[in-house]
């Protein structure tokens, strides 16, 4: 399974870098808000160090509006690929995008049927959003599961980019089920890795070996 963040902070990409976490990165207007810079300046710094994609999401809601976003975006870095709204005219945008070689993020899918649609308009990948699902009460992680036998029952192409994971039982139940990506925020990389036991036996590994001669 491919790991992407889920963040606009460059400290945090060049962290995960380090530690071998980042195929790529995904971000959306939340997140650049959040890292207060301007949107473009954030993207190049963040293809600079990532060549793996980047996600770069549009904001308009019309299929001409999302077309001429899309179209600019996936100009400034081959590596761009550009996040659209799972909406009808988001459909439309993605189709045209996928005929023009632009490739696509489907956002905001929160059901199978649209997942399916995302995939027969063309999307690179369908991003839904599991978090938000558990926050309403109900199963995040169900939705996957469906929409990646659809996907399978019908060999299609578009990957299944997890979204909206908000701790490390997210990305163990992807990984198992088979989910092409996680988009993982820079907290929940950092709790993939921790486990008490692991402290513990090296803080005694550390004591004994102070009782090793030296
Ligand atoms: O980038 C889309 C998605 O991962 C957002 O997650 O935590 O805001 O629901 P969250």
């Amino acid at each position: 399974m491919k790991f992407f963040i889920d963040t606009a902070e460059i400290a945090e990409i060049r962290e995960a870098s380090a530690q071998g976490l980042v195929d790529g990165v995904t971000t959306n207007p939340t997140l650049i808000a959040t890292s207060k810079r301007k949107f473009k300046d954030v993207l190049l710094e963040i293809c600079e160090i990532v060549k793996g994609p980047v996600s770069a999401e549009v904001v308009s809601t019309d299929c001409e509006g999302i077309l001429r976003e899309a179209r600019d975006l996936a100009k400034l870095r081959d590596n761009i690929v550009v996040k659209v709204p799972l909406i009808a005219e988001g459909l439309k945008a993605v189709k045209t995008c996928a005929e023009e070689g632009i490739k696509t993020n489907v956002t905001l899918c929160f059901s199978p049927t649209q997942a399916l649609l995302a995939a027969k308009a063309g999307a690179t990948y369908v991003s839904p959003f599991v978090g938000r699902l558990d926050d309403v009460s109900e199963n995040g992680m169900a939705l996957i599961q469906q929409i990646l036998t659809i996907y399978r029952n019908y060999e299609l192409k578009t990957q299944v980019l997890v979204a909206s994971v908000r701790h490390p039982g997210h990305v163990v139940e992807a990984a198992m089920m088979g989910a092409h990506v996680a988009t993982v925020p820079f907290k929940v990389l950092q709790q993939l890795a921790k486990h008490p036991l692991t402290d513990l036996g090296l803080a005694r590994f550390l004591e004994d070996w102070k009782k090793v001669p030296q």
